[in-house]
């Protein structure tokens, strides 16, 4: 079985993939990390994230940064929407990912364009999004307990511009996949919002 999660940044789909991944027992791929990595890599190498060749040497990223807590950083998270837009490092990760996808036994992968490009094919497809406000106010709290002192206004704005650049992109956008249910996590708990997806999976594979 294959699972798509996708979404915007801070709506949740990191948690539920994780979630469902214990759930069924499925091997999980964060694939933001990959993204973050690249990110991590054009920093410290002191390249330039704008221009695609310099984003395209960093996708030879060192195993060991996909570890590193330096990638969790809004920062980190900011860079990764700018090099994730370059065709190029797209084309770069993307066997990674769908030999992930498709390994034997099944798997679940969260991201943007799981359930466009990377596993069109799977059996469950989950597009998870909450409103902005609410996306931020949980980063914002996520951050607060991580010593962090940017406000809440400012990681408003940072949420803004990532869904904007990550929707505007011309490869691989982030959109809804049309065969993707949807789970608004708004107002739901994190204990609601997995029950709720796993509701979603079941109905989804008992439909095959
Ligand atoms: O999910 P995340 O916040 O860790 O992702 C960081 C950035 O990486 C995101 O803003 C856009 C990019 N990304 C992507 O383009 N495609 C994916 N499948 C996952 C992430």
């Amino acid at each position: 079985m294959i699972i798509a999660v996708d979404g915007p940044a801070a709506s949740g789909k990191g948690t539920i993939a994780k979630a469902l991944a214990r759930h069924y027992n499925l091997p999980h791929l964060d694939t933001g990390l990959l993204y973050r990595a690249v990110a991590a890599t054009v920093r410290r190498l002191e390249l330039d994230p704008s221009k695609e060749a310099d984003a395209v040497a960093a996708c030879g990223f060192d195993e060991l940064t996909l570890a590193d807590p330096v990638l969790r950083s809004d920062e980190i998270g900011q860079l990764a929407s700018v090099v994730s837009a370059h065709p190029l490092v797209r084309a770069a990760l993307l066997q990674r990912q769908k030999r992930f996808a498709h390994q034997e036994g099944g798997a679940i992968l969260d991201g943007r364009d799981i359930g466009t490009v990377i596993a069109p094919d799977a059996d469950a497809k989950l597009f998870v999004k909450a409103t902005p406000q609410v996306r931020a106010r949980r980063r914002h709290n996520e951050l607060q307990a991580r010593g962090s002192s940017l406000s809440f206004d400012r990681v408003l704005a940072d949420i803004r511009a990532r869904d904007q650049r990550d929707s505007a992109r011309s490869t691989a956008p982030l959109i809804q996949a049309a065969d993707a249910a949807t789970l608004d996590t708004s107002f739901l708990s994190i204990d609601a919002s997995v029950n709720k997806a796993i509701e979603i999976v079941e109905a989804r594979v008992a439909l095959k």
